[in-house]
């Protein structure tokens, strides 16, 4: 095993049961924008996996762009307050637009980043989450399209990331508690 991957605790959501998934919501997705041409919006760094994976699964006329929004400093709890870091390049006035996320916890990130969208004046706007975090919410949004609803414990891997690092891990997983306290 590798010095990195001994750091996981547990594997919570195996490669095979993402890839599984993201081929569904990619389906789900194809058939509820057939003859739409839409824009995709990655939140990043978390979703970038996410974001590559299901876009192969999308057949339908697309665009994609990138954010970049920092809500969490380098811990694993929330400071609350959402800063735009990127902006997307794309107009989307009158479009249709997805926001895919790796994950939604307390929800304040995609509440500003869809309230920050809604004032270009897009058609529509949908959520499509890899990861849903149901009980840590505190704003008042909810995913269209939602991977996998996993319990309130602070998970990495295939985006997600603790201080920057386990992005590169092709499944989700949680750390060993002694990573945090070290
Ligand atoms: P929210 O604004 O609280 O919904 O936070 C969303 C962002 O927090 C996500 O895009 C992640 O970057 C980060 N985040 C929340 N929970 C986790 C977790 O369990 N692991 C890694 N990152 C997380
Ligand atoms: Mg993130």
């Amino acid at each position: 095993m590798s010095e990195m991957r001994e750091d996981v605790l547990k594997v919570l959501i195996s490669e095979e049961e993402i890839k599984r998934r993201v081929k569904e919501l990619g389906k789900q997705i194809t058939e509820d924008f057939a003859g739409k041409d839409i824009v995709v919006v990655s939140v990043l760094k978390g979703s970038v996996m996410f974001m590559a994976d299901l876009l192969r699964e999308i057949d339908v006329h697309t665009e994609i762009d990138f954010m970049v929004c920092s809500s969490y400093g380098s811990g694993v709890v929330s400071t609350g307050a959402v800063k735009m870091l990127k902006d997307i390049f794309l107009p989307i006035e009158g479009r249709d637009v997805i926001i895919v996320e790796d994950i939604l916890d307390t929800g304040k990130t995609l509440h500003y980043i869809k309230d920050y969208l809604w004032a270009r004046k897009p058609n529509s706007i949908q959520i499509c989450t890899l990861l849903d975090k149901p009980e840590r919410r505190q704003a008042d949004i909810n995913a269209d399209y939602i991977g996998f609803v996993v319990p309130d414990e602070f998970v990495i891997g295939y985006g997600l990331d603790y201080d920057e690092h386990y992005r590169n891990l092709p499944y989700i997983g949680v750390l060993k508690p002694s990573v945090y306290s070290e």
